[in-house]
């Protein structure tokens, strides 16, 4: 494998950062950042089975967004719930499976609702897996797995022979390959309690643009630069 150049990436995780900067930028209240971003979702989940992508992950909201002011929060959380209202029905019929990745219970009863609903109606789709972290964070992931893991051991099994696969498992993402690249606009350079174990291999790839003016050809170079790197996984 390792003179070999990648195909293309089965599953893509996005950190959509810079949506309130770009708002910003044109003199704009934040919020209409977030609703330009979520314009921008709405075209790149769109791509993503032309460029050969099975699973696509976005952080849409972290478990420390809750610290932004209460009217932004509302903000968002108003925009996912439109976002449902408006795309579900399109989503369904396009075989996207909607999954959440995180702690729904704090996040508002009708946006939970609706949330569970579309997660429920596309459960059985088979096109592209598309994965909203919401209310998510790596360290609080690792850490519900691990209490999973307690809960077995209370019940009588032996710690001692549990593999790194047993507490993969237990993650919100059990069931999913780990990405195979990780996109982040904005142009920070961090990772900001974004699926701290899933992306211990994934190739990084980061640009200046913010996601509001993210486009599918943003996605296509991505990808493109993707497939030239080789991954060697620890080894040479
Ligand atoms: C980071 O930008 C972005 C977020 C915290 C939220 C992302 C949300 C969306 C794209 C809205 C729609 C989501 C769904 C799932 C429908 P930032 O506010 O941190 O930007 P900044 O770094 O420029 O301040």
């Amino acid at each position: 494998m390792k003179d070999e150049k990648q195909g293309n990436p089965r599953h893509v995780a996005i950190i959509m950062d810079g949506n309130g900067r770009w708002a910003q930028a044109q003199g704009l209240p934040r919020a209409l950042g977030h609703k330009a971003g979520m314009e921008s979702l709405r075209s790149i989940v769109e791509a993503c089975p032309d460029l050969g992508i099975e699973y696509l992950t976005v952080y849409a909201f972290s478990t420390e967004n809750w610290k932004r002011p209460r009217l932004e929060i509302e903000a968002l959380m108003r925009l996912m719930s439109e976002y449902i209202d408006s795309e579900l029905d399109r989503l369904n019929r396009k075989g996207v499976s909607i999954r959440i990745l995180g702690d729904i219970q704090p996040i508002p009863a009708a946006l939970r609702s609706k949330v569970e609903g579309a997660v429920a109606m596309t459960s059985g789709n088979q096109g592209l897996r598309f994965s909203i972290a919401l209310n998510y964070g790596g360290r609080q992931d690792i850490l519900q797995a691990a209490q999973a893991l307690a809960k077995r051991a209370l019940h009588g099994e032996d710690p001692d022979r549990w593999t790194e696969e047993d507490l993969q498992k237990c993650l919100y993402t059990g069931d999913m390959p780990d990405p195979d690249l990780m996109i982040r606009t904005g142009g920070d350079l961090r990772i900001s309690n974004f699926l701290l174990w899933q992306l211990a291999y994934s190739e990084l790839w980061t640009t200046s643009t913010y996601w509001p003016d993210f486009t599918p050809e943003h996605l296509a170079g991505a990808i493109q630069d993707y497939c030239g790197r080789q991954r060697r996984f620890g080894g040479i």
